[in-house]
């Protein structure tokens, strides 16, 4: 734990909440970016014993904001109700994520079940009907202000009651209506929910699984929703004997789940074991559906297997056909990526380009797919840089899919400083269009998100 927390490797979390504005800037920022980017990522107060680098930690937002080619910064902790209850103990409470233990008695209380875990709200930030909430895998999303003051467990805004959702979320660019889901642990099964763009639950339904097991993400089309239940299968009891959670098992193999988005219909299609974290997008072309992800080639890495290779990671795709009853996998590209993201406007439609973070070991780059054209182009940072996600912003009317920019953070191991950097998406032959200079190291972490439109500091 003691190397985790203290290594310049940027796993080590930040301890103050910073407000600094006008950030000096190398470029020029975009005169029409008008918005906040937000990313979460893990920042432990009181680090678990043992502490598991990502999956433990507090959540901490960190965020962009910009106007009139200016930016200003400031970060926060997702106060959630674990990390409060740590601090008034002064110590850490909750085991790992991935063991997780009973609690010490003297803390313990009724609603923690037989095994406490803690909901750090650490994973994601998106907006969503004028809220913005930061999301963690099988828990309730917490509800944050523009200025990232922690509201509370996010609620419907017809209801009284928080729900449990996974990190991941999908918005139909035609509705507005936001889609998540909610894997079960204990049992073998996964809830759908659909939250209008008013913020209430406009749909909600169980869909029964065989196995219990990890689904981070998911993907939508037009009419479908559609699950990748990779065999990453949870069993409380090899915790309790003090193995991990989490076991890999492909004798299962992955069974894709066509999901009619009116609750009616499941198809489940069995093929081969693959372990898949991100999707960039799916769609429908006919009676096909067609799926882009980062597919990595096993989900050992998960297990106790003291011999588990680091899987290769490479862009998807899968095609369903509906009619026929087939499924067909082919690989797009033989880099090694993670972190899919494409122009959001084209969720659940055809999409050309697909971004993605590289790191193979000896370069760290943002790719950019055609996938129509089957070309990709790079952008390559120095070898001493650690990448974020890269977000992708686009212009105002934006004619085509690629006008508009991509956001990330880039940290430099050498100087132990961070950039916020704004890429052109349609000009990777460029030095970026502006390098804002952090005022502090910014730590690893996961997802964020761009919202566009005028704000309050
Ligand atoms: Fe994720």
């Amino acid at each position: 734990m003691e190397n985790i927390l203290n290594s310049i490797n940027n796993d080590a979390p930040v301890k103050d909440e910073l407000d600094v504005k006008n950030l000096k800037v190398i470029g020029e920022i975009p005169k029409d970016l008008t918005g906040i980017y937000m990313r979460n990522g893990p920042n432990p107060v009181f680090p678990a014993n043992p502490y598991h680098f990502t999956f433990d930690g507090d959540g901490m937002v960190h965020a962009i904001y910009l106007a009139e080619g200016k930016a200003h910064y400031r970060n926060r902790y997702i106060d959630t109700k674990g990390l409060a209850r740590e601090r008034r103990a002064g110590k850490a409470l909750y085991s790992s994520i991935t063991n997780p233990r009973p609690m010490d008695p003297e803390w313990a209380m009724p609603e923690d079940g037989p095994v406490a875990r803690k909901n750090s709200a650490s994973m994601n930030v998106i907006p969503h009907a004028g809220k913005f909430l930061a999301l963690f895998e099988g828990h309730p999303p917490y509800e944050i202000t523009e200025q990232l003051q922690t509201v509370g467990e996010w609620t419907p805004y017809d209801s009284q009651h928080s729900f449990s959702t996974s990190a991941h979320t999908r918005r139909d660019p035609v509705s507005g209506g936001l889609w998540f889901i909610h894997y079960g642990v204990l049992s073998p099964s996964l809830t759908i929910y659909c939250v209008n763009n008013q913020g209430a639950i406009a749909k909600k339904w169980q869909v029964n699984k065989s196995y219990s097991s990890m689904v981070h993400d998911f993907a939508l089309t037009k009419n479908y929703i559609i699950i990748f239940d990779c065999p990453v299968v949870f069993d409380v009891k090899r915790s309790l004997s003090g193995q991990s959670m989490i076991d890999w098992q492909p004798e299962l193999g992955t069974r894709i789940g066509i999901i009619s988005r009116d609750g009616k219909e499941t198809r489940w299609f069995i093929t081969e074991p693959f372990f898949v974290f991100h999707f960039a997008n799916a769609y429908e072309n006919a009676h096909e559906i067609v799926i882009d992800y980062v597919r990595h080639e096993h989900g050992d890495f998960f297990s106790s297997n003291v011999n588990a290779t680091k899987p290769v990671s490479n862009l998807y795709r899968t095609i369903v056909d509906l009619h026929f009853g087939t499924v067909k996998h082919i690989s797009l590209d033989e880099k090694i990526v993670e972190f899919p993201s494409i122009c959001e406007n084209y969720n659940t439609q055809p999409h050309q380009y697909i971004y993605a973070e590289m790191n193979n070991g000896e370069t760290n780059a943002i790719i950019k797919w055609d996938v129509n054209k089957q070309n990709s182009y790079q952008y390559v940072f120095e070898k001493s840089t650690q990448l974020s996600e890269a977000i992708f912003a686009p212009c105002a009317n934006a004619a085509v899919e690629d006008q508009g920019y991509l956001l990330l953070f880039v940290y430099n191991n050498i100087s132990m400083q961070s950039e916020f950097v704004i890429l052109a998406a349609n000009d990777f032959h460029h030095p970026p269009l502006a390098r804002i200079q952090m005022p502090r190291r910014i730590p690893r972490g996961f997802h964020g998100s761009w919202t566009s439109g005028a704000w309050e500091w």
